[in-house]
């Protein structure tokens, strides 16, 4: 029998996508019967607010997922490394936020508005895989795309924002443009380099070839979503001084033509798509505008006249909502539709 509520247990509860969670959660009326809120040591004793009530956060151990039906994971590679087949073995499915499973055959890749049906693969390993921030606004965007003129070949510049990099890398952001207001020392932990005022081409370990691993991630994720291996894809991944909500530059060569009226036209009926696209009035996506929404933004659609096939486009969202726990909670939600 189907059961009317579920008990949810968010991994990384105290993290910026875990505190999303919560929030998506609470707003879409998610039924949730019990919450459980797991995070390190550092956050025990800890309470965080949910529908009105005050949660203890718990120390995620092996036995954390007793009776738990869905697990949330947001808490770095290492922990769902560790953690993640063991919520699966007590009985939960695993929705998890990190790079950890995403490219392992058998766990899918999902981001609902584009693969929701390769979600029932969830059942050989219990885990279902939450694409990375920046791979999941692109390929919303580009999937309708795809359907009505297949795409050859994507090339993507990223803008991201520091909250990409968790809490304290927002936090980061805060305190070096106060210390340089104010002419003190930067002092640098997150990032490589100076966050504030700067842009750092350079985001997750370099890997043999001169690739990030994020561009990788681009690069391999949206081929696996898109179940499309011909599409070319290459990728140059910024951290820009933002705190939340990631924008990419996206020019795409498709094969048969399409006009930027008819590209607007498919967008306009995209699911999870907004079309902000007036630039005669000022109007394009910008993440000040994405934060806090769900929608996938898009504008500044034109030809790229410098090839018969081309088009450029502006793609915006909040990479904490659509980027991270949102998709994850419509995944939860076609689960307990569906599934379990
Ligand atoms: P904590 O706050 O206790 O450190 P962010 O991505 O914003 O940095 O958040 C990371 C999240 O992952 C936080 O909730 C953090 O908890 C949690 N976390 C990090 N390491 C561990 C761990 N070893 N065990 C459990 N939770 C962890």
């Amino acid at each position: 029998m189907k059961k009317e509520k579920y008990n949810v247990a968010i991994v990384g509860a105290t993290g910026a996508v875990g505190e999303q969670m919560r929030e998506v959660l609470e707003e879409r009326l998610f039924p949730v019967d019990e919450l459980r809120l797991l995070a390190s040591e550092r956050s025990a004793g800890k309470y965080l607010n949910f529908q009105s009530k005050q949660i203890r956060v718990d120390v995620l151990d092996e036995n954390s997922f007793e009776n738990i039906d869905i697990a949330l994971f947001s808490a770095g590679g290492s922990v769902s490394d560790k953690f993640a087949s063991i919520a699966a073995r007590a009985g939960g499915v695993v929705v998890d936020n990190t790079a950890r499973f995403r490219m392992e055959p058998d766990v899918p890749l999902v981001v609902p508005e584009v693969n929701a049906k390769a979600i029932t693969e969830y059942k050989k390993r219990g885990i279902i895989a939450n694409p990375n921030c920046s791979t999941i606004q692109m390929v919303v965007a580009l999937k309708p795309i795809h359907d009505a003129a297949r795409i050859k070949r994507v090339v993507v510049s990223t803008y991201q924002s520091t909250s990409g990099a968790g809490r304290k890398a927002m936090e980061e952001l805060g305190r070096q443009t106060a210390a340089i207001l104010n002419m003190r020392e930067v002092e640098k932990d997150k990032f490589p380099h100076q966050i504030a005022f700067n842009c750092i081409p350079h985001i997750d370990v370099f890997l043999p070839g001169g690739y990030t691993k994020e561009e990788k991630k681009m690069i391999d994720e949206t081929k696996k979503i898109l179940a499309d291996d011909s599409i070319k894809v290459t990728a140059t991944c910024v951290r820009v001084p933002v705190f939340c909500g990631h924008s990419e530059s996206v020019n795409i060569e498709t094969e048969k033509k399409l006009s930027a009226k008819d590209v607007k036209a498919i967008l306009r009926e995209a699911p999870g798509i907004l079309l902000v696209d007036a630039p005669e009035e000022n109007v394009y996506p910008m993440p000040l505008d994405a934060t806090g929404t769900d929608a996938t933004m898009v504008g500044r659609i034109r030809e790229d006249e410098s090839i018969p096939n081309g088009i450029n486009m502006w793609i915006v969202a909040d990479n904490l909502r659509k980027g991270a726990a949102l998709n994850a909670v419509q995944i939860a939600e076609i689960l307990i539709r569906d599934y379990i």
